[in-house]
């Protein structure tokens, strides 16, 4: 038997062990530098090593272990939330902060739940959501996502109250092109909407730019303005799913600023404490916020841990970091930078198909034939291929994801370093990625 005890993903690997990080960097006992490139599962936002939100972190403990928010509440957390509707330009008014991503988007369907329940629309409750979408791994938000690999075996404890295809132009479901399309992909939330009856439907959930599902992929510039006006329609909540974008990801502080609309309730998490302290939230507009608050109810969510004073000191120490470091204009720029070197790599591989995504996410599709986007076997395994060559040969983390193609096939990556990254490193990043990419195509006898 093993000496070791960690459960693993994977029973029969070697991981690196990790003693300590700096900036994009990773450490080993025996002093191997590995390079982030991935920043944990798209978490540590700011790097590795930053003192100030540590010893924010120690400094909040040292005060106080924890408060129960049943019964009271903290400066810390005030503040905390306070952040939320600043960094939000005043979209969203209040903030219930939890630990993780999954769990801010429990919150999400008991809020909308409850909005309408209380509002007097008590037939209200299905949430709308989207194929190949990702929002967590408890039972009920892996329902409502879309992820089929990730749903494998659980599905006799998901609830199933309808999904639409994504917005995904690389492989349009309706066979369209973006200039040219009729918005088919927004359209069909209307008609999934109409095929519940919009009497009981309390919600559609999206990523507003696609996290590992389709690594990255971004939205039609006017999907999100249309859906906006489909869910208006029907009384139906839109409820963004930031957990992977918020807090600065994609170039702006929330990815849905890029769209030009406003949802009714936001879930953050990962970024959202730059990656020191397990935090999440959900946060509500003063619309959504004022149409509960009127009628009487109370909000009874569970959780012990939400609210966290620990957590929203690590949140206020990461925001400040973010602030004064400008780090949200060097994620844009570098952001750019990053996607325009590897769509020049991209020109000379004939297996990366197409390069997508805003700020420090970019995603890599990788394909058989790029005309006709045919994709590789599954059984080929193409996007581990170069993750496993990426850590093993070039000691960087990158992330690889398949099933992008309707779920059954398509490989895909996602680069996305801190915010502190400098265009030197970024230079080194796409230098060692464009490596990994040439020895498995040799590997794979592509030419
Ligand atoms: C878009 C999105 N939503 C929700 C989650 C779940 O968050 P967590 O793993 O913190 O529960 C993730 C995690 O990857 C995510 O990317």
């Amino acid at each position: 038997m093993s000496d070791n005890h960690v459960l693993s993903l994977d029973f029969d690997r070697e991981y690196p062990r990790i003693v300590r990080g700096d900036r994009i960097y990773m450490y080993t006992e025996d002093g191997t530098e590995i390079v982030d490139g991935a920043s944990g599962p798209v978490l540590v936002s700011l790097g590795h090593g930053i003192d100030e939100i540590a010893d924010a972190v120690r400094d909040q403990t040292k005060k106080i272990a924890f408060v129960h928010r049943d019964d009271c509440v903290t400066p810390v957390l005030e503040e905390s939330c306070k952040t939320f509707t600043e960094a939000s330009n005043g979209d969203m008014y209040a903030t219930f902060q939890v630990c993780g991503g999954s769990e801010a988007n429990e919150i999400a369907i008991k809020l909308a739940r409850n909005y309408h329940r209380f509002r007097g629309d008590q037939t209200k409750y299905k949430i709308i959501a989207r194929w190949q979408s990702y929002h967590g791994s408890s039972m009920g938000v892996m329902a409502i996502s879309g992820f089929s690999s990730r749903r494998e075996g659980y599905e006799p404890y998901l609830f199933e109250h309808g999904h639409v295809a994504p917005c995904y132009c690389y492989r349009c479901w309706f066979g369209k092109e973006p200039g040219t399309c009729g918005l088919e992909c927004a359209q069909a939330v209307e008609d999934e909407i109409l095929a519940q009856g919009p009497d009981t439907v309390a919600a559609f959930i999206a990523e507003p730019i696609s996290g590992m599902s389709l690594c990255a992929a971004e939205a039609h510039p006017d999907y999100f303005k249309r859906v906006r006006e489909i869910c208006d329609k029907y009384n139906v909540l839109l409820i963004l799913d930031e957990v992977m974008t918020g807090w600065g990801r994609t170039g702006k502080m929330f990815a849905y600023q890029h769209y030009g609309i406003v949802p009714d309730m936001v879930s953050t998490g990962k970024a959202v404490s730059g990656g020191y302290y397990p935090l999440a939230a959900v946060s509500v507009t003063k619309k959504f916020y004022d149409g509960y608050h009127e009628t009487g109810a109370k909000f009874k969510p569970g959780y012990s841990w939400s609210g966290n004073p620990t957590g929203a000191a690590a949140q206020l120490a990461a925001y400040k970091y973010l602030n004064e470091h400008d780090l949200l204009e060097n994620c844009r720029v570098q952001g750019e930078y990053l996607k325009k070197r590897i769509s020049e790599i991209a020109e000379k591989h004939p297996i990366m198909g197409d390069i997508r995504g805003k700020g420090l996410m970019v995603g890599i599709e990788l394909v058989k034939n790029k005309e006709t986007k045919e994709p590789f076997a599954p059984k080929l395994g193409m996007a581990s291929q170069v993750q496993d060559e990426c850590l093993e040969v070039q000691n960087m983390i990158i992330e690889a994801s398949s099933g992008c193609f309707k779920g059954t096939q398509g490989d895909a990556l996602v680069i996305s370093p801190a915010f502190v990254i400098t265009k030197d490193e970024v230079d080194m990043i796409v230098d060692k990625l464009d490596k990994a990419i040439t020895a498995v195509e040799e590997r794979n006898g592509v030419k």
